[in-house]
């Protein structure tokens, strides 16, 4: 297989940084973009292949950048385009690519384009926008809802007309059935595009279209309250993943492929059959839907398992897969699987076929940080208080060094450290090769070298209890991974000669490079990466 005609993306590895907490530098308790440029030998170090930035434009910050009021600036809490330019360029020199987040669905309701689209109902830009009359008893057009909480509609006395917003009311949904906003928005892109980003993380891809007929969403019969959040009251059928979504992404794929290597990543939370539609006919959707299940999957073996194997039969032809263990929205993972399943949670996201994104902070296993009530920032747990959405907890300060404030700033961060942070930082555990830091490096590392792991086909074996087993084959090179999710010691044994080969990596790191006989001895929670002996079959492939 010719390196050369994998586009990139097809062998990188992702991370996600939020940048109001990877790193600060002018000392306000909030990180920036010098902060990053800091931060890029770390990166490199770490052995990842590309960035994406949480948003960095100006935006009141209601929902801390998901709310933007001007698509082609730096928020200067974060710095100046200038120190934007040169994070691209270091970065790009450094080898590292630069994904952007961008926020389509909506903007700020502090956007000029919605301050004068909400000035009178004869305003050129009205229809920028959704606005909708009252319903004849003066209630909201329809029982459409907020992702935090509360109608989905906003009322302007001024012009006696309803607004739709998905989020917040600060947050207007744009009316992406206007050319005008098409054209608006793929400008936007080639803002960015034209300056060498190498793509865009789009935010809720599959909300862009709401139904034209505006009919009332259908009642949710699952719906438990006070254990869901309000809006799972109904089901999103007239608000999310419409027909009409797929030409909107195809244009967006246009002008993404009007500039060459560039990617189109989807941020969607749908199940496998629809989720695949979004690669769209003939592949010319979003390059990489990603793929949110082991987010939350019940953490046993067997439905782990199942659930690799239902989406490599649902992906189309050509479509390649894409793997993500958490982000700025989702319990982080060390917390969910707990500290030692998620070791095992790393070896298998980066050894499973497809590209990896990785959330910062879960390569020195940060947990999800209990936060105070007097120190929410989250404007969903704000609204929908005390079920669990909170998503602070999972967007608290990367922890750098046992300096004060854990060397992320010189004051109080914006949101608290983890209460171990002293011990739990990436100066600490690089002095530990069994440390999950180190297990990051190198199964990355691994990654990197190792064809079958980037580009080899998926094969499952079989196997039982606590034990998630799979082989990853390339040409004549074909790698075993055995993975205990359990608290108690497995033997794998699949046959006489099977499991012959020689360690990679192993979680603990004390296996690496020692070769295995026909069956392999698992600690609780431990994994191994082998490298097969080339006379071997496993069998149940
Ligand atoms: C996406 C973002 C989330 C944000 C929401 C509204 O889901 O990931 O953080 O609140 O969109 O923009």
């Amino acid at each position: 297989m010719q390196n050369e005609q994998i586009p990139w993306w097809q062998s990188a590895t992702i991370y996600q940084i939020y940048p109001r907490s990877f790193q600060d530098t002018d000392g306000d308790g909030v990180g920036d973009l010098r902060g990053i440029i800091r931060r890029l030998p770390y990166l490199v170090a770490l052995g990842v292949d590309a960035i994406w930035l949480s948003p960095i434009f100006p935006s009141p910050m209601k929902d801390f950048g998901y709310d933007i009021s001007n698509y082609v600036d730096i928020d200067p809490l974060f710095g100046t385009m200038s120190d934007f330019d040169q994070l691209l360029s270091l970065a790009h020199e450094q080898g590292l690519r630069l994904i952007l987040d961008f926020v389509p669905n909506h903007t700020s309701e502090q956007h000029p384009w919605f301050v004068e689209s909400q000035s009178s109902r004869s305003s050129p830009k009205r229809d920028w926008y959704i606005w909708r009359d009252p319903a004849p008893d003066g209630r909201p057009p329809n029982n459409w809802l907020s992702e935090f909480g509360g109608s989905a509609w906003q009322f302007n006395d001024a012009t006696g007309q309803y607004y739709y917003h998905a989020f917040l009311p600060e947050q207007p949904d744009l009316n992406w059935r206007n050319p005008d906003v098409v054209k608006a928005m793929h400008d936007v892109m080639r803002f960015w595009l034209a300056k060498g980003v190498d793509g865009f993380r789009v935010d809720v891809l599959w909300h862009l279209i709401k139904d034209e007929q505006f009919r009332d969403n259908p009642l949710n019969p699952d719906y438990v309250p006070g254990r869901m959040p309000p809006n799972q009251q109904v089901v999103p059928h007239f608000t999310a993943d419409l027909p009409a979504v797929h030409d909107v992404i195809r244009g967006l794929r246009r002008v993404i492929d009007e500039y060459s290597e560039r990617l189109l990543i989807g941020e969607i939370y749908l199940p496998f059959d629809r989720l695949v539609a979004y690669y769209g006919e003939e592949l010319m959707g979003a390059h990489l839907p990603f793929n949110f299940s082991l987010l939350d999957t019940r953490w046993h073996a067997r439905d782990v398992a199942k659930l690799i194997g239902d989406y490599e039969a649902a992906l189309p032809k050509g479509g390649w897969p894409n793997w993500v263990l958490g982000n700025h929205d989702r319990p982080r993972i060390a917390t969910r699987v707990g500290f030692a399943q998620a070791h095992i949670a790393a070896m298998l996201l980066l050894t499973l076929r497809g590209t990896p994104t990785i959330y910062y902070g879960d390569e020195i296993g940060l947990p999800q940080v209990p936060i105070p009530s007097d120190r929410i920032r989250d404007p969903f747990e704000k609204n929908v208080p005390g079920i669990g959405v909170g998503r602070d907890g999972a967007r608290t300060p990367m922890q750098w060094s046992t300096k004060k404030f854990s060397g992320f700033s010189t004051s109080k961060p914006w949101l608290p450290l983890s209460v171990d942070w002293r011990v739990r930082n990436v100066q600490v555990l690089d002095q530990h090769k069994s440390s999950i830091y180190g297990l990051y490096r190198r199964l990355i590392q691994a990654r990197r070298h190792s064809q079958a792991l980037r580009r080899g086909s998926y094969h499952p074996v079989v196997s039982d209890g606590d034990l998630l087993l799979y082989v990853r084959a390339c040409g004549s090179e074909r790698i075993l991974v055995a993975l205990n999710l359990g608290s108690e010691p497995a033997r794998v044994s699949v046959g006489s000669t099977e499991c012959t080969g020689k360690v990679l990596v192993s979680t603990s790191g004390e296996h690496d490079g020692e070769t295995t006989g026909p069956s392999i001895s698992l600690d609780a929670s431990e994994g191994f990466v082998v490298a097969l002996a080339a006379n071997t079959s496993p069998p149940s492939m």
